[in-house]
């Protein structure tokens, strides 16, 4: 555990940002990139695809198993605490012993993180829209996007459209249907309802209630069923981390196409490329790693066993590494 407590930002730099340490870790930007500073080496990336990233790590809570936001830089979630490591994925890195890696209770990592993009966002950049639909993310210090960092995902108290849970789905609602599902049909089930059981029994448009979201690669949440949670979502261009899998997940794409590169989640080497067209199921084991690149807007649906059980269970051996074996 760290003993060293985070600096929430010192004085900001010549390009208006402020410098932000926590741990052994220095993260400092200019107008185009993120430097990334540990006791034993030094880091370089583009500043865009490193917003992007943090911002996801943050609204999921660091997510389930690795967030690598690129091919050195990410954190690894133990549920309650996490580490921020430099190459510990990183095939080269770890025979060179250039890896690093600290551990940070939770709520500190994630108050670090959130402070740095309340401060490296500017005003006309919003880390979680489609390229085509926000302004850019470089440049010097300009204003700050506070609305647009502090989004968390959104997750369904009861099943969306049951009485609580009202699914956004009138233009009122401040969501417009995205340019890009203009085409989706926007009819409601017609669902005719015993008397008394009104507040339980209820059917949506799911391909509607999606048309309206104005996010990119950010599962919300809208059924849960003990452990297992319907995460649908959104998508376009590239998912903005590579995702180590600690349990198996399962993709359905609901609409257009998107190409999985899967690697091994400890060394990246390649292991295979998954072209998921509209009407496709895929199970992504519980040992790689993998990126979404979707050319055109489309909806995923990601479907979670959330048990706490699980990493522990497939890393001691006693529970597979894919869901069925033939
Ligand atoms: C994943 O890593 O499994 C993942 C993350 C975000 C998405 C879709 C899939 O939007
Ligand atoms: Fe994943």
């Amino acid at each position: 555990m760290s003993t060293q407590q985070a600096t929430l930002g010192d004085e900001p730099n010549e390009f208006g940002y402020r410098p932000f340490t926590v741990g052994g870790f220095k993260f400092e930007r200019d107008e185009y990139f993120v430097h990334v500073e540990w006791p034993t080496g030094r880091h370089v990336a583009a500043i865009e695809p490193f917003l992007k990233a943090l911002m996801r790590d943050v609204a999921w809570n660091f997510f389930y198993g690795t967030v690598n936001f690129d091919a050195v830089i990410g954190t690894l979630n133990h549920y309650g605490n996490v580490d921020l490591f430099a190459g510990r994925f990183n095939e080269a890195y770890r025979q060179a012993e250039l890896d690093h890696s600290e551990n940070f209770p939770h709520d500190e990592l994630k108050a670090t993180f959130q402070a740095i993009l309340n401060d490296w966002v500017n005003e006309e950049f919003d880390p979680f829209a489609a390229p085509q639909e926000t302004g850019s993310a470089y440049g010097t210090k300009n204003g700050d996007n506070l609305s647009a960092v502090s989004r968390d995902r959104v997750t369904a108290n009861r099943m969306v459209g049951l009485p609580g849970d009202e699914p956004l789905r009138s233009d009122e609602s401040g969501y417009p249907i995205n340019r890009m599902f203009a085409d989706v049909d926007q009819s409601e089930p017609k669902v005719v309802v015993e008397p008394g059981y009104e507040a339980e029994v209820s059917a949506f448009n799911f391909f509607s209630y999606l048309s309206r979201s104005d996010v990119t690669w950010n599962p919300s949440v809208v059924s849960v069923c003990r452990d297992s949670l319907m995460c649908p979502t959104t998508e376009e261009f590239i998912l903005p981390i590579i995702h180590g899998n600690d349990r198996v997940e399962w993709f359905i794409q609901l609409s257009d196409e998107i190409v999985w590169e899967v690697e091994d989640r400890d060394t990246g080497r390649p292991r295979a490329k998954v072209v998921m067209k509209a009407g496709d199921c895929a199970a992504m084991p519980a040992d790689i790693r993998h990126q979404g690149y979707s050319p055109k807007r489309s909806m995923l649906l990601v479907w979670e066993n959330n048990s706490a059980e699980l990493p522990g269970m497939i890393a001691r051996g006693e529970a597979p590494t894919v869901p069925v074996r033939f």
